[in-house]
């Protein structure tokens, strides 16, 4: 495997308790989460509302953890300064809705983030062909994206590993990050695919301790004994 090989998690807001935001991201980061994962979504791409460069900038006075923004936009280019400046460190943008792809990942470079794109469930791997050098990392989503709180789509297991492969063979430095559905019961399928970055909203946010789970996740991720005593085994599941 090349480059980026260490296990990253990332709790997704979207599931956290929007009224105590700051407790809710003090919580997972005393527990050693890694990054702080911010889903926007415009009511247009995907069907849901979220939230903005302002909410951002509320969230970078209150953690260190570099926030890691998924912008689910039609026209993520209009606005990827304001939530750089709100305090993004890294932004990913959907292949799907970007025509210029190239062109945003080097102005979010320009602005200093780190760029990223993402892949629904339903879109392929050959989008990535080109611009694969010009990414630091693609983001794999398992679920279509929308929600919180869905079921993971098993189909996307050998995507991970055929997108790991892809990047190995290129000898680039591109971590895969992965979205949706996922909690201590996959997270080692994916782990051992490929994945690095592993972001997971109801698995932390809707765990009674936000910061077991993300200690736990971790565990489960590396295949090593979970802190309650529980093995982090996976079901195996086929590549
Ligand atoms: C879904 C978002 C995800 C979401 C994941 O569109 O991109 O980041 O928060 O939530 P869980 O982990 O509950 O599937
Ligand atoms: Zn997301």
């Amino acid at each position: 495997m090349t480059g980026q090989t260490e296990v990253k998690i990332a709790p997704s807001i979207l599931s956290a308790d929007f009224a105590r935001l700051a407790e809710e991201i003090q919580r997972v980061e005393a527990a050693g989460a890694d990054l702080l994962h911010v889903d926007v979504m415009d009511g247009h791409y995907v069907p849901n509302l979220t939230i903005g460069p302002p909410v951002v900038a509320a969230l970078r006075r209150v953690t260190r953890l570099p926030l890691d923004v998924h912008l689910m936009m039609t026209n993520p280019d209009a606005f990827l300064k304001d939530f750089r400046d709100a305090g993004a460190d890294s932004i990913s943008v959907h292949v799907e809705v970007v025509h210029h792809l190239h062109r945003t990942l080097e102005a979010i470079r320009s602005l200093g983030a780190r760029p990223g794109v993402v892949l629904n469930p339903g879109t392929s791997l050959v989008l990535l062909e080109e611009v694969l050098p010009f990414v630091d990392f693609v983001l794999v989503m398992t679920v279509n994206p929308g929600f919180g709180g869905q079921r993971f789509i098993e189909a996307c297991l050998p995507k991970v590993a055929r997108l790991r492969r892809m990047i190995d063979e290129r000898g680039l430095d591109v971590a895969i990050e992965v979205d949706g559905g996922i909690g201590q019961h996959n997270v080692r399928a994916l782990v051992e695919r490929g994945a690095q970055w592993i972001v997971a909203g109801s698995a932390v946010f809707g765990a009674p301790d936000p910061g077991l789970a993300v200690r736990q996740l971790r565990a489960a991720a590396l295949g090593v004994a979970s802190p309650d005593g529980e093995s982090g085994e996976a079901v195996p599941t086929a590549v």
